[in-house]
């Protein structure tokens, strides 16, 4: 089949990717000219894994272009896969996607457009009206959310849980199927409005479930319990399940922030109180402060210590920095004066950190440390030479934001060490 994909970042480039490697020929169109250029290059903008192979093995299926006219011609499906960001009202900022709408060229034959950005529910039953509007009644819109996490999007992307497909017309549900034709997952047909609200309500749960957790753990903190156990007990009920139990030092993302609080804008909107979601979003913001109590409760007053945050990106695997809680704490310790130095294996700390020292090593990032916390579990700090990081450091306190490392391991090497959740000695 003929694929068009608008959008050429995460999920755009994911989508066509994978597209192309089931066969299908895929062209992605971007307005960024630059991005465009370096995808023709062979020059992939974004840390994701496996995806730099794909785009490479795929050659001959993809191509990229600018040009919205190229993109769409003998396209049987065009999708959808531009940002939406958070506006200052915390809803969805629908721009991009009501370009690509108003940009449609009008065809001779029936194309439909597939949804993969994340929109508020009622959103396809606007865009149906807009391009009835403009009279491209031969042009069915579906909406097929993704729910691919970075890191693995590739892999989420070729082994879904499930496919969600919610149509006006079947007709246009049953040609989005056939885009999937060996990927081998449940089908979900619905309607529009219950497919937009199945991406947002996924990923309201599983952020549910992060910040119960992280509130458990802030309970297990005070009582003496270690919330890796009780995640462990309570996960192998095969009711809740194990996954999105990992307490830390909160959540971040290009998705989990922003859609949330569309969701819960959504719902206030239509005159609702989300009440637990709300609560989810103060939860996750208090999370990512705690560790400040903590290193001063062991340091005094911050201004002039030097801390060491060890990993930027919001989560393994990605360079993604987006929400990221390294940026808050980051803020945070600046204020507090604190003289802060950062390392992350790939994201690019200079772009958003200012005022921050970004170290070359996480070795060097701990030289004369007086504390270091471990903001992402990258497997590297997992490996790290600890002996060696705590003779760098000129006090060894590490706040263990992650709950990656062995606390006996590390207070064995000398550390004063504190995880989440976790009995403090
Ligand atoms: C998420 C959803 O998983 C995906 O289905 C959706 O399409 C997009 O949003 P992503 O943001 O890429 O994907 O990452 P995810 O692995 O879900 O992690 C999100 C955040 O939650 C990270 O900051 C991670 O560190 C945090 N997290 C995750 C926890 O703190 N504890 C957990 O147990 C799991």
């Amino acid at each position: 089949m003929r694929v068009a994909v608008f959008g050429a970042g995460y999920v755009g480039l994911v989508t066509g990717a994978c597209f192309a490697d089931i066969g299908h020929d895929v062209v992605v169109r971007d307005v960024v000219a630059e991005k465009i250029d370096a995808l023709r290059r062979g020059k992939v903008p974004i840390h994701e894994e496996g995806l730099d192979d794909l785009l490479e093995h795929n050659r001959e299926r993809l191509r990229f272009t600018t040009d919205v006219d190229e993109s769409v011609e003998g396209a049987e499906v065009v999708y959808v896969a531009v940002g939406t960001p958070p506006t200052y009202s915390g809803d969805a900022d629908l721009s991009a996607v009501w370009t690509v709408v108003d940009e449609l060229p009008r065809v001779d034959r029936r194309i439909v457009v597939a949804m993969k950005s994340t929109v508020p529910v009622g959103t396809g039953r606007t865009i149906r009206h807009r391009l009835d509007e403009r009279g491209l009644e031969n042009v069915g819109y579906v909406s097929n959310p993704e729910f691919t996490a970075e890191g693995t999007a590739v892999r989420d992307f070729k082994h879904p849980d499930r496919i969600v497909i919610g149509a006006f017309d079947p007709a246009d549900a049953e040609v989005v199927e056939r885009v999937h034709a060996g990927i081998d997952a449940p089908v979900i047909h619905c309607d529009v409005a219950s497919a937009e609200m199945i991406k947002l309500a996924a990923n309201a749960f599983l952020m549910t479930r992060i910040s119960f957790i992280n509130e458990i753990a802030n309970v297990c903190e005070a009582t003496g319990a270690d919330v890796v156990k009780v995640a462990e007990g309570v996960g192998l009920d095969h009711r809740l399940g194990p996954h999105f139990l990992r307490a830390g030092i909160g959540y971040g993302g290009s998705c989990f922030p922003k859609d949330s609080l569309a969701l819960k804008q959504l719902a206030s909107n239509s005159g609702y109180h989300f009440q637990l979601l709300a609560a989810v979003i103060e939860v996750n913001e208090l999370q990512k402060r705690r560790v400040i109590g903590k290193l001063e409760r062991r340091l005094g007053s911050l201004r002039g210590k030097k801390v060491a945050l060890l990993g930027l990106a919001f989560k393994p695997g990605t360079d993604d920095m987006r929400e990221s809680p390294s940026l808050v704490l980051a803020g945070r310790l600046l204020a507090e004066g604190a003289d802060v130095s950062a390392w992350d294996p790939v994201a690019d700390g200079r772009v958003h950190l200012d005022g921050v020292h970004i170290a070359d090593s996480a070795l060097d990032a701990l030289d004369g440390a007086d504390a270091a916390v471990l903001v992402t579990e990258w497997p590297e700090l997992g490996e790290l030479d600890w002996a060696e990081a705590g003779a760098r450091m000129r006090k060894r306190l590490l706040v263990d934001g992650r709950n990656m490392l062995d606390p006996s391991e590390m207070r064995a090497l000398g550390f004063d060490y504190e995880g989440i959740g976790r009995a403090v000695e």
